[in-house]
């Protein structure tokens, strides 16, 4: 079975139980999976209702964390994909101390505070199955901290790397006006600003909730001179503007398999993972409404992840090139505005789905309060 979510960090290459680093119910490791009845009750008898083990080191902790993740069979994906590294993660987080921590502190002792608060915070990522970020309200992409909730999926897109290299290429030229589209907490955009310093950049959710998120995270990072949030249906909130260069990474995990992704997947908003039957819904729109938005020889760059063989069986002929990753993750390509429209005039077939649009629900800039959309055009 496919996962069809990406993970940077390139567990995709690694993990034979998920791709993209995603673990599916059905692969052994959700609860709701088919295990006979004397595994479940090992599993859910002896650590779940534990108190604080009698250990004193940070790097006891972790172990006995780690052990229990994997005797109680979490999910991973949203920033590790394995349980020693989940558990590291929350036991330093909880300590307040920096994740690149000298070897040497591992085997500092806690006090029995400490050691209580780290055994809720473990608890409660077995018991949730929420992930780590939500229960740390602290996210990381492209090197840098995001607050995060459950308003927006926790951030792990491979296009942290490609804006590492600052996006060459397939980019020749630096942009100066950059869209986030679909943009959740607004990593993607921020990563963006900090990649091309001096380009203005648009963020744009149609989750008020997700923009709101979006907006602190533009004030953490001081970038409100340049960055700006608007809220609404796709290209909807955009007006006239015009971009150099579209990132996104839409909704792409086909319906059925949004139904059978392991819990930890489930907190987070459906909105922002369910791309409809065969995943690529929205995507067939942002393609049909990028010409209009892109300046002549602007770039769109959008994630598809595991639905890139679904997207190559239906856009056989569509001229785009996929980006390759170092770090793990695919599913991600780029087209020149010009190729695209191209392909669009020659009779692309993208109709099925802005047919069947639903009409969008906008939300005016300034006051928040919701208006209906234009239909996409074409
Ligand atoms: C996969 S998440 C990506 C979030 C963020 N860019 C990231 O990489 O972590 C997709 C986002 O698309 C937003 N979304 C879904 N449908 C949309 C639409 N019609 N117009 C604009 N945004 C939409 C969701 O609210 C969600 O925040």
């Amino acid at each position: 079975m496919r996962a069809w979510i990406s993970q940077a960090g390139g567990s995709s290459r690694r993990r034979r139980t998920s791709v993209g680093g995603i673990a599916l119910a059905g692969e052994g490791v959700a609860p709701h999976t088919k295990r006979s009845p004397a595994l479940l009750l090992t599993l859910s008898t002896p650590m779940n209702a534990a108190s604080p083990p009698p250990l004193r080191s940070i790097r006891d902790l972790i172990r006995w964390g780690a052990s229990w993740f994997n005797r109680v069979g979490l999910s991973f994906g949203h920033g590790t994909d394995n349980a020693l590294d989940e558990a590291y993660h929350l036991v330093l987080w909880q300590l307040k101390l920096p994740f690149d921590l000298p070897a040497a502190y591992l085997d500092s002792a806690v006090t029995d505070d400490e050691r209580t608060a780290i055994f809720e915070l473990l608890r409660r990522r077995v018991e949730t199955r929420q992930p780590a970020a939500y229960l740390t309200g602290e996210a990381w992409f492209a090197g840098l901290p995001f607050h995060i909730d459950r308003r927006a999926l926790v951030p792990r897109s491979p296009l942290a790397e490609a804006l590492h290299h600052r996006l060459q290429p397939p980019l020749t030229v630096v942009p100066r006006r950059i869209l986030d589209l679909c943009s959740g907490c607004g990593c993607i955009g921020i990563a963006a600003a900090y990649a091309f310093e001096g380009a203005e950049v648009w963020l744009a959710d149609v989750d008020p909730g997700a923009a709101e998120l979006a907006r602190r995270n533009v004030e953490r990072h001081r970038l409100a001179e340049r960055l700006q949030v608007v809220v609404g249906d796709l290209y909807a909130p955009l007006g006239r503007h015009r971009f150099d260069l579209i990132l996104a990474n839409p909704p792409y995990v086909p319906t059925a398999e949004w139904t059978e992704l392991a819990p930890e997947y489930r907190h987070e908003p459906r909105l922002g993972l369910d791309g409809g039957d065969d995943g690529l819904a929205l995507v067939a729109r942002i393609l049909d409404g990028a010409p209009a938005q892109l300046d002549e020889g602007g770039w769109l760059i959008c994630e598809v992840g595991g639905s890139q063989p679904l997207f190559s069986a239906r856009w056989p002929d569509i001229p785009v090139e996929w980006l390759s990753f170092e770090h793990g993750g695919d599913g991600v390509f780029a087209i020149e505005r010009e190729s695209l429209a191209a392909w669009i005039e020659a009779g692309a077939p993208l109709r099925s789905d802005l047919d069947g649009a639903m009409l969008g629900m906008s939300h005016d800039i300034v006051s928040g309060s919701p208006r209906v959309a234009a239909r996409p055009s074409r």
